[in-house]
């Protein structure tokens, strides 16, 4: 019996060892707010590890944070950090005092984002984003949008686990950023900010999720691949609407002579003063991204594509622009947006496609 037990428990262990051996490359990154006090609503706070030197794979992310305790968590590529002093810091971006930048000199590449309340993203199999090794990325930071200032004694331990492998990927992750610089003039409904590039590289990319950025005038960003005048949507979503990664509406190829476009359309009925393109909450932000896979091995920089929004305009370029570039229609959650921008009692033309078919 005795005997038995320990052939049975032996057995049991090698059974393990042999699915270790299978992959020793991988391993889980964990990484905690360290007791973070949150001493302010609205606060953000940013906490940052050093990772293995050698080349690695991020393949899956796992949160640890719930939306109680938190707007958002983004997680953050960097060369250096901002601040080695203390365990964890405000990162409030505030550029005049670079003690509270996320990355030393500002340079940080976006590693993945989550709105706490918002379904989690998975990679696809055989995907991975590179971090370390001759990516330049030496610190992953964690950076928590804290709803609340805390009551006292009470402190936050929210964060995510990487799945790591040190085994080369077939295909890598990147990310394409489309956006507008400009403004927005007081008293508009529907302003459109809109931008569009060629794609040039040699290599083509796979975009999977795409994620909508803007502060607090984006009605509904939109984005689109066109091939030969034709139009597809990668994404559309309302940036008032959890800003996480979303699934590409339409999985395709984006390569060499493809275009990609976006359209914000922002709401500036309570406005009286133009609001700029800009980093703090006053200002606004028109910006699309999209996360990508390509069989392509060297490096990856993110890549960006920005028209002036005053002077660039799809019109100008384009036919076939698609009629639900600035619609809600099929967006779940919408309702919250047609309440939030008093969108009903509104019946001017340029709302109309807002609310098409509603
Ligand atoms: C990493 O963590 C996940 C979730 O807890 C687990 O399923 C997985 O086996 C872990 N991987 C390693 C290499 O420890
Ligand atoms: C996104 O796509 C993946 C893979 O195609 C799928 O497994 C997942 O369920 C999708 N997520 C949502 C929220 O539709």
């Amino acid at each position: 019996m005795i005997v038995s037990f320990l052939i049975l428990s032996s057995l049991m262990r090698l059974s393990v060892c042999d699915d270790l051996d299978y992959d020793t490359e991988s391993y889980n990154l964990t990484i905690r707010m360290p007791d973070a006090v949150s001493e302010k609503p609205d606060s953000l706070l940013c906490h940052a590890v050093r990772i293995d030197p050698r080349e690695s794979y991020i393949v899956s992310y796992i949160p640890h944070a719930t939306a109680d305790v938190a707007h958002h968590m983004m997680v953050f590529g960097c060369g250096g950090i901002a601040n080695y002093e203390e365990p964890y810091w405000a990162c409030s971006e505030n550029y005049k005092n670079p003690e509270t930048l996320v990355c030393d000199g500002g340079q940080k590449q976006v590693v993945f984002a989550w709105a706490l309340d918002a379904p989690s993203f998975q990679f696809p199999k055989g995907v991975g984003l590179r971090v370390g090794g001759t990516t330049g990325i030496n610190y992953i930071v964690i950076q928590l949008h804290y709803k609340e200032k805390f009551s006292p004694g009470r402190s936050d331990n929210s964060g995510v686990t990487l799945q790591m492998t040190r085994t080369r990927q077939p295909k890598q992750a990147g990310f394409y950023v489309i956006g507008t610089s400009g403004y927005i003039p007081p008293k508009h409904l529907a302003f459109p900010m809109e931008t569009a590039c060629e794609y040039t590289n040699d290599y083509p990319i796979y975009p999977i999720g795409y994620r909508t950025h803007s502060h607090n005038l984006g009605v509904v960003t939109s984005g689109y691949r066109i091939r030969d005048g034709r139009w597809t949507e990668l994404g559309r979503m309302s940036p008032q609407l959890p800003e996480t990664f979303y699934n590409v509406t339409n999985l395709v190829e984006v390569k060499h002579g493809d275009v990609l476009a976006a359209r914000c359309t922002m709401n500036s009925m309570k406005r009286d003063r133009d609001t700029n393109i800009g980093p703090t909450n006053s200002d606004e932000m028109c910006n699309f991204y999209v996360l990508y896979y390509t069989y392509w091995q060297p490096n990856l920089e993110a890549q960006f594509c920005f028209r002036d929004a005053q002077t660039f305009h799809w019109n100008d370029y384009f036919e076939n622009i698609p009629g639900t570039a600035s619609s809600l229609v099929g967006i779940s959650g919408a309702e919250k947006v047609i309440e939030m921008f008093d969108l009903n009692s509104r019946l001017p033309e340029e709302v109309e496609q807002l609310q098409e078919t509603m």
